[in-house]
């Protein structure tokens, strides 16, 4: 089954008598259920444009998008609201999680604005926190753990709602090589166990590493496709391989981790 398809996507900045710019062109994705899947390209090459299109903050200037059957652009901005917050959930390079809150006050939120019983709530989150091993920091807040810490709850809240897709964007960005790692095997063991279904816009190599395959695109185009096999070594390694094909500027990209 299909969680997300893209046929012919199109994204056109500007017009009408502005300066326009293609950032996206002819753009197909089809992601089945239970996949883990990376986006991979130069900066300016039209991540963050496909991801706004994808998290339905932005509209297509042409071609058509589906999650779970739905096309976003058909629906009022408050089914579009709703739409959003049961069907995605969003996993950020700064973590966004609200200071003001503890870190379990943080990932039920979602449970919460859905007005979910509070006993409902405390049976999703413990397995969850137990996988993503923060069930000892529910308590604390977001300014007394650690960067992979909060980026593990951050996770915990964008899958608790069991959303139809996981949207990832540069979720590493922050964290050092230790929690990176911890932050990736996290994401992979929510990948595997609740079969979550995840998108995955990484400059890092190593973090692409962990996905089941990673789509390069270029100047807005598709360059191409890679797939992992069982080792992820080789697949870090193939990841590497094509970026260096695909040229462009990766500043932050390390070249080391592995
Ligand atoms: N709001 C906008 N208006 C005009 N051009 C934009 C806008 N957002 C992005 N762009 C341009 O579209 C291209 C793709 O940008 P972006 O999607 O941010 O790339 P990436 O995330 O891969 O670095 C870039 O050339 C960028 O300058
Ligand atoms: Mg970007």
């Amino acid at each position: 089954m299909s969680v997300l398809q893209v046929k012919g996507l199109c994204k056109i900045y500007g017009g009408k008598g502005k300066m326009t710019y293609k950032a996206l062109e002819d753009i197909e994705l089809d992601v089945k259920k239970g996949e883990f899947v990376g986006i991979m390209g130069p900066s300016g090459s039209g991540k963050t444009t496909l991801l706004n299109l994808l998290a339905t903050i932005d509209k297509p200037t042409s071609g058509v998008l589906e999650i779970n059957g739905i096309n976003p652009v058909t629906l009022s901005p408050n089914k579009l609201a709703l739409f959003r917050r049961r069907q995605l959930g969003f996993v950020f390079q700064d973590f966004n999680l609200l200071d003001t809150l503890s870190i379990k006050e943080n990932i039920i939120l979602p449970l919460v604005l859905e007005g979910v019983a509070p006993r409902l709530i405390e049976e999703r989150l413990q397995p969850i926190a137990e996988f993503l091993n923060i069930s000892s920091i529910l308590t604390k807040r977001t300014y007394e753990v650690s960067g992979g810490q909060k980026q593990r709850a951050a996770i915990a809240r964008a899958i608790i709602h069991q959303p139809s897709l996981v949207l990832a964007d540069e979720l590493t960005g922050n964290l050092d090589s230790k929690a990176a790692k911890d932050v990736m095997d996290a994401l992979q063991d929510m990948n595997k166990q609740m079969d979550a279904t995840i998108l995955m816009v990484t400059h890092d190599p190593f973090a692409a590493s962990y996905c089941e395959r990673i789509i390069f695109i270029k100047d807005g185009s598709f360059f191409s496709e890679i797939r992992r096999g069982a080792n992820r070594q080789a697949f870090f390694q193939q990841i590497l391989d094509v970026l260096s094909v695909l040229g462009g500027n990766f500043d932050d990209v390390s070249l080391t981790r592995n």
